[in-house]
């Protein structure tokens, strides 16, 4: 996978570091002081190597405008150094105090449809205001100046999962800031009315002034400016981060600094791609969806979007919870062994490290029923075992920090087609970006094969296999990596609703898949999608929902047809040799049994082979490499025990040999044996 085309800063200190990372988001604020002194040992215990401070202390370290008192935060960072935890500390923007919106209420959020968002919650700041982040600025540069030479400082940790819940705000200095911000996308009115297609209702515009966000209207909204809205929120919030981060690194050059990103998200909070650029460490949230059927397979998902987002490099999983979150509608806690497999599902898939939300439960607040590494039982319960048995088995790993996750797979995945593919008056509104992604991914998952997430237009030729899914919107350029990959003897699987438009949500005219057309040798004169419900037939057998098209054979061949629904006879999926490659369409959703069979066909004409050979049913296996040396991760998500034919030595137990066992729920890294040169040649 590409490296990061990183606008990484010169000089930061070595990420990752010697260890894997183990901790927690540290509160001490929420308690007596009394309790630190055992926080401190109960650390020790548990192996812990680095905490978040003071993500939300803004009220306490800054009680009123411009009177600080750091006092307490002194005696934490002191205590955590003596006890030899690093600090990733905040500069505690990320829930600006009550009286910033008391004295300012011009700092407050608000809605599209007018309503301001209040204190009480958190994150009530509008990112364009020039108060909120000259009030952001001041705090920062107090906190910078006084811990930058600080022995426990390890990590910046700059305000908190950016956006989560304000993705977008639609006051009136944030509308000033939009048109500033189009007029640099756009330079004149007319290349914006061109773009936005304003010709269209009525919507041309004659002065920068006449244009707004797309707040509440009368009905569907130009789909370029709610697009442009997006992309603007995501580039404004980004500012404010990057303020911040300049502070914090005119203090201290060498010491990274980062933000949490949040994976585990049904809507694309901000552009992560761009993002990514401009953190030294990738770190993200990611939280169990206890619903699914398979909350594991989603963790690897995102696990592998973390590990896209960081080029292919480690990154750090800053947020997890040891047990049941409060956030979901039913929060079942973890079963017993599911924390360490989580855990090391991440590690498998490139983190450096696993930590958690939170060091110790609280007792008030809105987070008071979500699980903690010191849970509200104490120390005397299931949940404090399993974290001291983690902390023992990641303090196992340190020769795997470092290395890189190896895919021969990679799903193009793309946050503005995130947001383009799900936007109003689409031909069906029931399109969920991620679904067919994640439907994809968990059939390679099934496949026991490692996959990248990668940004469109991302270097490809490290791949033998590129899908991608309901890219809706993409430019000519990105399109261009995918058909060149295919022309070089790649096989790429395009799916329904990809290619159709470019960046600026315009069709591209002559037929769907747009873009994709030629590559895939189809043409689709119309789309059929099917109602709630509906399901069609294929001559194959398979069984399919949500999405037909009427498509026409240009140079495809067919695989697949429709049986049954007004399209009977008409090609569902295709194949079409083009280059030294070949592309395939995949024009409907397919059920997930039949997705399976044909994605292991594609994998197999691609030539793509699993980490390793006949791995059970819900067995995971990830390999990390660092040099020649190589470390395979077995995470056993079933009530059976299995054997590998793994040759090498076991980390965590020490074990060595040409198998290795892996217990029912048990996790095993194993540093594979290099063959000797008489072995590699076989004599
Ligand atoms: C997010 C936030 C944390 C906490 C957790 C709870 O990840 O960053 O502050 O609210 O969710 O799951």
């Amino acid at each position: 996978m590409a490296a990061r085309d990183a606008t990484a800063r010169e000089g930061v200190t070595a990420w990752p570091q010697h260890s894997m990372v183990f901790g927690a988001d540290y509160n001490p604020e929420q308690w007596d002081e009394s309790v630190w002194a055992e926080d401190l040992v109960l650390m020790r215990d548990a192996g812990v190597t680095m905490v978040s401070v003071a993500i939300f202390s803004w009220a306490i370290l800054e009680p009123r405008p411009d009177h600080f008192e750091f006092g307490w935060l002194d005696r934490v960072m002191d205590g955590l150094a003596e006890a030899g935890v690093g600090a990733n500390l905040a500069n505690a923007t990320a829930s600006p105090p009550p009286w910033m919106g008391s004295r300012w209420p011009e700092t407050l959020p608000v809605r599209a449809d007018g309503t301001t968002l209040w204190p009480g919650g958190r994150q009530h700041y509008c990112p364009s205001s020039p108060i909120f982040r000259r009030r952001a600025g001041i705090l920062t540069e107090q906190i910078a100046a006084r811990y930058a030479d600080h022995p426990a400082l390890r990590m910046w940790h700059v305000g908190n999962e950016f956006g989560c819940h304000v993705p977008q705000c639609f006051c009136d200095v944030s509308a000033a800031a939009f048109r500033v911000w189009l007029e640099e996308r756009y330079g004149t009115l007319d290349a914006l009315n061109d773009a936005w297609g304003t010709s269209f209702w009525s919507q041309r515009y004659h002065a920068w002034e006449e244009i707004h966000q797309p707040r509440t209207a009368t009905t569907w909204q130009n789909p370029t400016q709610q697009l442009d809205h997006h992309r603007f929120s995501s580039d404004e919030l980004l500012d404010v981060y990057r303020n911040e981060r300049d502070i914090l690194a005119t203090h201290t050059p060498t010491i990274p600094i980062t933000t949490n990103f949040v994976t585990t998200t049904r809507r694309p909070i901000v552009d992560y791609w761009r993002w990514a650029e401009h953190v030294d460490v990738v770190a993200s949230d990611h939280y169990l969806l206890v619903h699914l059927l398979r909350p594991e397979v989603e963790l690897a998902f995102c696990a592998d979007m973390s590990r896209g987002l960081a080029g292919g490099e480690p990154w750090l999983l800053m947020e997890h919870s040891t047990s049941a979150v409060n956030w979901q509608p039913r929060n079942r806690p973890k079963a017993p062994g599911e924390m360490m497999r989580n855990s090391f599902q991440h590690v498998a898939r490139g983190s450096d490290g696993a930590m958690f939300f939170q060091w110790r439960q609280s007792k008030a607040g809105a987070e008071k029923y979500h699980s903690a590494m010191v849970p509200h039982a104490g120390t005397d319960s299931r949940v404090w075992r399993e974290v001291v048995e983690l902390g023992d088995a990641l303090g196992r790993l340190d020769e795997v920090v470092g290395s890189r996750v190896e895919a021969s797979v990679a799903i193009v995945f793309d946050f503005e087609a995130w947001w383009n593919a799900e936007m109003d008056s689409h031909p069906t509104d029931a399109i969920r970006y991620r679904d067919l992604a994640q439907r994809i991914h968990r059939a390679l998952w099934d496949a026991g094969i490692t996959v990248d997430l990668v940004r469109p237009g991302a270097a490809l030729d490290a791949y033998e296999l590129v899908v991608v899914p309901t890219l809706s919107i993409v430019s000519d350029a990105a399109a261009e990596v995918i058909e060149r990959f295919v022309a070089d003897g790649g096989h790429a699987l395009v799916s329904y609703f990809s290619g159709i438009a470019d960046e600026h949500d315009h069709i591209r005219l002559g037929g769907y898949p747009g873009a994709f057309r030629e590559l895939l040798g189809i043409r689709t004169e119309e789309f059929h999608p099917l109602l709630e419900q509906e399901t069609v037939t294929l001559d194959s057998g398979a069984t399919a929902d949500l999405w037909t098209e009427h498509t026409e054979l240009e140079g495809a061949e067919a695989i697949a047809s429709y049986a049954d629904g007004p399209l009977a006879g008409g090609p569902a999926i295709t194949r079409h040799a083009a280059g030294s490659g070949v592309a395939w369409y995949l024009g409907t959703r397919l059920a997930d049994d039949d997705l399976a069979v044909f994605v292991d066909r594609i994998v197999a004409e691609a030539g793509v082979h699993p980490v390793l050979p006949e791995l059970p049913a819900g067995v995971e296996a990830t390999r990390r490499r660092s040099g020649p040396t190589t470390f395979v991760t077995v995470i056993n998500h079933t009530d059976d025990d299995v054997s590998l034919p793994v040759a090498g030595t076991e980390l965590l137990s020490l074990r060595m040999g040409d198998h290795h066992t892996v217990r029912a729920g048990d996790v095993a890294v194993i540093r594979e044996r290099i063959p000797t040169p008489v072995e590699s040649f076989g004599v």
